[in-house]
């Protein structure tokens, strides 16, 4: 097991992490615990809980997906907390994926004005993203993680075994979190990740460890974005208004599909603004599509994306806030992009 310390909590990363599980569990000493679970994480992830834990808890479940992170979700999980009479003594331990850990975390720090809760991340992309960082919160009225606050769990328990029952493609989308986390940081990582061609057969503890390292240091440097996190965000501007297109289609793209899109997108722009060489901008490019494949924007939707990119609550008058590379494991915070230079991006990837 590998413990990477925050200031005030810590990451335990292993297939053998249940002895400081329960030890970590008892020193709290919860009134009363309770377990969220989806219907997946029910099925494949809960016996496995069962058998390695040595404690009581209820189990609350909700319907898998974004679509019910939401304020209704939340008051199915507040009313099961409030019927099992727990109090501000009690812990919620989020067994799940980033929906689960957001959602319960939220709903764990709102619930009788703060209530402890533990991390149990189920997905790739939660244990090498969304369960550290604080970010907590649900989507409201279509606005993603609109409604939300910044709470520390009091643990995150990073278990690899967990992932065996993921599908593939949910995998391939948490792993865009990895090479993101290389592309902005770590040269070395890229390197290694540039090896990695089937996902399938991969022993992630080294790996997520060493992805995880990323995400820690920027968020331990800036809690509340107000500056260096915003590297976090490298992919995401261009990848999140082609997520929002593709989800009113019948093509979806989970996240990390569209984030792959948007990182080629967005290191063309590096290429073209922030000195990232050519050849490295071909290295990424090709992995990517190796990876990722290609889908299809038509260039009739650039407006529809460039409106979703204005929204933005991060860009200053016309242009576009965005994270670049100066080169691979190095990047900038606070570029920005005109909507022409974003178009040519776009071109960019419609050339592949
Ligand atoms: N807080 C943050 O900083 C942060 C960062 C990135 C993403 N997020 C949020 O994370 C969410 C996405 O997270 P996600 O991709 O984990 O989605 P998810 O929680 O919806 O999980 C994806 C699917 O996998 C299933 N699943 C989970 N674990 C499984 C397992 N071990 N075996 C089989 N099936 C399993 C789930 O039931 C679900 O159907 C989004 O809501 C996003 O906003 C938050
Ligand atoms: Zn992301």
């Amino acid at each position: 097991m590998t413990t990477l310390p925050l200031s005030d909590y810590n990451i335990y990363i292993g297939t053998d992490i249940w002895e400081t599980f329960n030890e970590l569990i008892a020193s709290e000493e919860p009134a009363q615990i309770a377990v969220l679970v989806d219907e997946n994480t029910k099925e494949f992830c809960l016996p496995i809980f069962k058998e390695k834990t040595n404690f009581d808890y209820k189990v609350i479940e909700i319907l898998s997906g974004e679509l019910h992170k939401t304020l209704d979700t939340c008051q199915q999980i507040w009313s099961e907390m409030m019927d099992f009479k727990m109090n501000r003594n009690g812990l919620l331990i989020n067994l799940g994926g980033g929906v689960i850990g957001d959602m319960g975390g939220f709903c764990a720090s709102t619930f009788k004005r703060g209530m402890r809760f533990v991390q149990m991340p189920t997905t790739l992309l939660s244990q090498v993203d969304a369960s550290i960082g604080g970010k907590l919160g649900i989507d409201f009225m279509d606005v993603k993680n609109s409604i939300g606050v910044f709470n520390n769990p009091q643990a995150v328990f990073v278990n690899t075994v967990l992932l065996d029952t993921l599908p593939a493609r949910e995998l391939r989308s948490g792993y865009a979190e990895m090479i993101k986390h290389s592309l902005i940081a770590n040269a070395t990582d890229w390197k290694e990740l540039l090896g990695i061609s089937d996902l399938a057969h991969i022993k992630w503890d080294k790996l997520l460890v060493s992805s995880l390292k990323v995400k820690q240091q920027i968020v331990e440097e800036d809690p509340f974005e107000h500056g260096i996190r915003k590297a976090l965000n490298f992919g995401h501007t261009i990848g999140h208004a082609i997520e929002s297109h593709f989800l009113h289609t019948d093509k979806r793209l989970l996240h990390g599909e569209a984030i792959a899109a948007g990182m080629i997108c967005e290191s063309y722009l590096s290429y073209l603004k922030s000195g990232l060489s050519k050849a490295d901008l071909e290295e990424i490019t090709t992995y990517l599509l190796k990876i990722y494949g290609k889908c299809s924007i038509s260039d009739s939707v650039y407006p529809e994306l460039l409106a979703t990119m204005r929204q933005d609550k991060k860009n200053i008058s016309t242009e576009i806030n965005v994270t670049l590379l100066n080169a691979i494991g190095v990047c900038q915070v606070n570029q920005s992009g005109t909507p022409e230079e974003i178009i040519k991006c776009l071109d960019y990837y419609n050339s592949l």
